[in-house]
């Protein structure tokens, strides 16, 4: 029998534990197509590129399940100049995209003076483009010097929304309670923020996932960015198995009928544990790809996880291949700034300082 799912804005954690479950053991097909037709009611058949630039891969930070923690000696680390990572800009400005996303590891190296010169150029030079960050958590001063500088939205993904499975993923130097008092910071400040987590991550339950839905809901984000965790070979989770795909998709379709105008990417880590993860990811409610500006000698050494796709092509090429793709799943690719459909145009063009 069909689950009812039209309550999930209301739902306690026990009954969204039964939902998850339920569609654990069963065909979501019905689940996909209703998160596909309301992503359908705001956004059309749109899905909006993001050129994502990865310009560090220094961090000081110990997350267990990733590739590119401090510890991980084997890392080959790398950063970018200033100027390389306008150069990426450049590239992807003319290749079309009026997006650019600014991912690293939390590298030191960039100041905030650094990193608000950086996007202070971006936005001078390419004054139509939205910045997005996606470089940790930082106090709110320096948030509000990021805003300041330009930027638009920030990515920081709660990863989990309950202490103990935190723990359990992250050093005790770092604390969910500072991870979400960022993303409230973040939302006050101005910025369109980004949560998220990932599926499958060691020692997740289906409360686990219940409460990721309720925190969201509490937050309200504009964007959500849902992958499947995917092992890396240096970390203690070596050996853990990846996060299912169905499940990720089943949380991404969950996701979209509660929020339904987020900005939900299909993340490269859904495309890696299935080669057509982000065409799938649409289908679930996804409207978002964020295809690789980065400098390709670089690329295989933001290595999150094992076997991350689309390390070697240029960007030009992966912007071909994936519209492609989009195109043949039957949906739009679109490369203009796909704000969050809540944010006024006027208030776009007055951050971008045009009008
Ligand atoms: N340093 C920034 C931060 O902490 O938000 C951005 C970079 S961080 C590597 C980006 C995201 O990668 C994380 O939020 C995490 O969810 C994801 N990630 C890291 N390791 C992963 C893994 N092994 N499998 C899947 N996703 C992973
Ligand atoms: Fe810092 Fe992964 S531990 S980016």
């Amino acid at each position: 029998m069909a689950k009812n799912f039209e309550g999930i804005s209301s739902m306690s954690r026990q009954e969204l534990c039964e939902l998850i479950d339920y569609y654990k053991n069963n065909d979501p097909t019905e689940l996909f197509a209703a998160a596909d037709a309301v992503r359908q009611q705001y956004y059309g058949k749109k899905v909006y590129f993001r050129g994502l630039i990865e310009f560090s891969n220094y961090c000081k930070n110990g997350c267990y399940y990733c590739g590119i923690r401090n510890g991980n000696k084997n890392a080959v680390r790398y950063r970018l100049s200033p100027q390389e990572i306008l150069e990426c800009c450049e590239k992807g400005h003319k290749l079309g995209f009026r997006t650019f996303v600014l991912q690293s590891g939390e590298d030191l190296y960039y100041t905030d003076d650094i990193m608000c010169k950086i996007i202070t150029e971006i936005k001078s030079r390419f004054p139509d483009s939205a910045v997005t960050l996606s470089i940790g958590e930082k106090s709110k001063e320096t948030y509000e010097r990021y805003f300041e500088a330009g930027a638009d939205r920030y990515l920081l993904r709660h990863e989990t929304a309950l202490d103990d499975h935190y723990a359990k993923l992250h050093p005790k130097n770092l604390s969910l309670e500072n991870r979400k008092q960022c993303l409230f910071n973040l939302k006050e400040i101005g910025f369109q923020v980004g949560a998220g987590f990932m599926v499958g991550s060691p020692y997740q339950t289906t409360e686990n996932l219940a409460a990721d839905l309720e925190f969201l809901r509490e937050l309200q984000p504009h964007m959500v960015g849902i992958g499947p965790f995917i092992p890396h070979k240096d970390t203690i989770f070596a050996h853990e198995k990846a996060g299912s795909v169905k499940l990720t998709l089943i949380m991404l379709a969950l996701v979209r009928l509660m929020l339904p105008q987020a900005l939900i990417p299909a993340t490269t880590a859904l495309g890696t544990a299935d080669p057509l993860g982000r065409e799938k990811g649409l289908k679930a409610g996804a409207n978002v790809v964020m295809p690789n500006l980065s400098p390709v000698e670089h690329r295989s050494d933001y290595a999150l996880y094992d076997n991350k796709i689309c390390t070697g092509e240029e960007a030009a090429e992966c912007l071909a291949c994936l519209s492609r793709r989009i195109a043949s799943a039957g949906y739009e690719p679109d490369f203009s700034r796909g704000d969050h459909c809540s944010i006024k145009f006027e208030y776009c063009f007055s951050r971008t300082g045009t009008n």
